[in-house]
């Protein structure tokens, strides 16, 4: 890891939903200054839809011109957009349909469903908007009980994965298939936030962050090159950790 991730606990949904809002927000002012866009991958699951819903709510107040963002999302599961699954969904629900921001600048996994093809077809997406050294500008991410982030899961080919920028991948054990993006991708933002709650995470959350490099067993620690990673933590997600 070039420097050690930058440790955020907060006691309760209110102060950690302010922490991280407000970091979005440091993020994309210091983004504009110097670039067109502030390109932004979005984490799916369920703890960074509040986020979702405070920046709906306070993203006009704020003044974050929308017109000047690019969303991008981490990782999908394999379903129609319609469906309840969907981080599409999720996002579109939660924020989308509440800001005006321009539909060319949302980059959603194409019909991913067909999860090779949307793979590949968002893979070409990434390539062709990021030629230069860094990817997103702000990657947001989540991390599961098991210690995976993003679609990178445990045991699976894609804690490996090197080449491609996009990949499918089969969870034997969920029986469903997720698109995700690779690690050397999430590890080219310019700024990583880890959006993790509940005593639930507290051992992998310790395991990912003090234990040995085992990103076998606990792919979130694969996400350590970036110069600039936080984990903003709340509601015993981080009592294990020293
Ligand atoms: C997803 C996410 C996944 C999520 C973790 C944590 O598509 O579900 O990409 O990596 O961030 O599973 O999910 P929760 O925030 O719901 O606990």
């Amino acid at each position: 890891m070039n420097q050690q991730p930058v440790i955020h606990i907060h006691e309760d949904d209110t102060h950690w939903q302010e922490a991280v809002v407000s970091f979005i927000f440091r993020i994309i002012t210091e983004t504009l200054e110097t670039r067109k866009y502030c390109s932004i991958s979005l984490s799916g699951g369920s703890t960074p839809r509040q986020i979702y819903e405070k920046l709906a709510r306070e993203g006009a107040q704020r003044g974050i011109p929308w017109s000047s963002i690019r969303l991008f999302w981490g990782d999908e599961r394999a379903v129609p957009h319609t469906n309840t699954d969907s981080n599409f969904r999720m996002v579109r629900e939660a924020l989308l349909d509440h800001i005006d921001i321009p539909q060319e600048n949302v980059f959603p996994f194409p019909h991913p469903d067909s999860h090779v093809s949307s793979a590949e077809s968002y893979e070409n997406t990434l390539r062709k908007i990021f030629q230069e050294q860094i990817t997103f500008d702000l990657s947001l991410l989540g991390m599961g009980d098991d210690g995976h982030t993003a679609s990178i899961f445990p045991h699976t080919d894609l804690v490996y994965e090197q080449d491609a920028w996009v990949k499918s991948i089969y969870l034997k054990d969920k029986g469903v298939y997720r698109i995700s993006v690779t690690a050397p991708v999430i590890n080219r933002s310019g700024h990583i936030a880890f959006l993790v709650r509940g005593a639930s995470k507290s051992k992998a959350l310790r395991e990912v962050l003090e234990g040995d490099y085992n990103p076998e067993e606990y792919p979130a620690q694969l996400i350590r090159k970036s110069p600039d990673v936080h984990y903003f933590l709340y509601s015993g997600a981080g009592e294990l950790l020293r």
